[in-house]
Parts: C-alpha cells; structure tokens; sequence
C-alpha cells in the first residue's frame, strides 16, 4: 500500500518525506487555502515546490466545474510537471473530463467518492485513482470502511485498474483497516502517519533495554 500525504504545508511533507515513506502527496483547494496559497500563478509554483520536495504522484485540484474549464485548467496542470495527476470531482462533467483525459494519457484523481456507484463511474472513465472520503462518511455516522471494503470486492470482482486511494482519513486505525480492506494507497494528514508509530509497550521496552544496557556499563 502506498503512503501519500494529505497536506499543502512544505514542512510536513519535508518531515513525512524524511521517513523515507512516502510515496506521494494529494492536496485540495481547501488545504491550500489553510497555507494562504491563492491565485493561479502562486498555487501553480507551490506544486512544482512539492514535485521537487517527493519523488511521487502529487494531486492537484481542478477548481471548475465544467468540462471545458476541467479540461482547460487539468492540461496547464498536468504540464507543470510529469507527477503531477489531475484531479476531478465526481461530477457529470468531471467524469467527461476523466475520460477525456484517460484517452490523451493525462493521470487523473477522481476525488470527493461517497458511493461505489460513483467508483464503477470512475473506474469507467478510466481514472488512475479512486479518493473515497472515509471520514467524511463517519461524520454522519455511516461507515467509511464499508465504502472501502465495497470498491474493493467490485474492482477485483470486474478487473477494474483504477487505485483505490483511501481519503479523508482520520487516524491511524483508518490507515491500518485501510490496508487490511485492499486500498492501494493511504492519503493522510502527518499526524495520523506519525501516529502509527505510538505503542506503550515500544516505549516500556526501550527504556528497559536502556536502564540494563546502562546498569551494565557503569559496573
Ligand atoms: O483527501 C481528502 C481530504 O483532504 C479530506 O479530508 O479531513 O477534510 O475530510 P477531510
């Protein structure tokens, strides 16, 4: 399963990076405007710093909504770099605009997925990836993981090669049930990576192996 990182902020993706894990980074107009990066020239530029900070598959978000602005916007983007992939929203338009861009080999992200009918329309429409929002769908108490497990049995069960990426994920319980259910891919903010980190025991464990290593020593 690959890692991606769900942020605009430079020192996150630097420190997530660091790990020597990742394997990409997915970004929205939303979290771009939390960086107060605005306008085309100025968003533009902070992709190309991310495509030059990580070695992977970097997400940028068309922000119109019809096919022809879809179509217009995801080409300058998909120009700025070889990484960058287009995403789209599933929308009418923006499952023409995947299809459109699937035919001229422009990789899209096909992002705000609730259902698994909106996944077999973007499979369909030949997306390289799949964004199911998981915990979106557990804010209003329906089950993220369901959504996940479901897009899995149907893209296995049909030979679909869309990637499923799990979205919207919240914690490190969402990234390891994630894996467990057959996504392909994790976008997740730092915290929830860094999370995976954290067991008691590990903790216990080490200062254990320390205190003996040191009793050792000062004898
Ligand atoms: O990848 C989609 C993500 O940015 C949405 O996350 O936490 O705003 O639902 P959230």
């Amino acid at each position: 399963m690959k890692f991606f990182i769900d942020t605009a902020n430079l020192s996150e993706i630097n420190e997530a990076n660091e790990l020597g894990i990742l394997d990409g980074v997915t970004t929205n107009p939303s979290l771009m405007a939390k960086e107060g990066i605005s306008g085309e020239e100025e968003v533009n530029e902070h992709y190309i710093k991310i495509c030059n900070l990580v070695n992977g598959d970097i997400s940028a978000e068309v922000i119109s909504t019809n096919f022809e602005g879809m179509i217009i916007e995801g080409q300058k983007l998909a120009k700025l770099h070889e990484n960058i992939v287009v995403k789209v929203p599933m929308i009418k338009d923006g499952v023409k605009a995947i299809k459109w861009f699937s035919d001229k080999g422009i990789r899209t992200n096909c992002t705000l997925v609730f259902s698994p009918g909106q996944a077999i329309l973007a499979a369909k429409a030949g997306a390289d990836y799949v964004s199911p929002f998981v915990g979106r769908i557990d804010d209003i108490t329906w089950d993220g993981m369901e959504l996940i497990s479901q897009i899995s049995d149907i893209y296995t069960t049909q030979g679909y090669h869309t990637e499923i990426l799990a979205a919207s994920i919240r914690t490190p319980k969402h990234i390891v049930e994630s894996a467990e259910l057959g996504a392909d891919v994790i976008t997740a903010p730092l915290k929830s990576i860094l999370g995976l980190l954290n067991h008691p025991l590990t903790d216990i464990g080490l200062a254990k192996f320390l205190a003996d290593h040191e009793k050792v020593s000062k004898s």
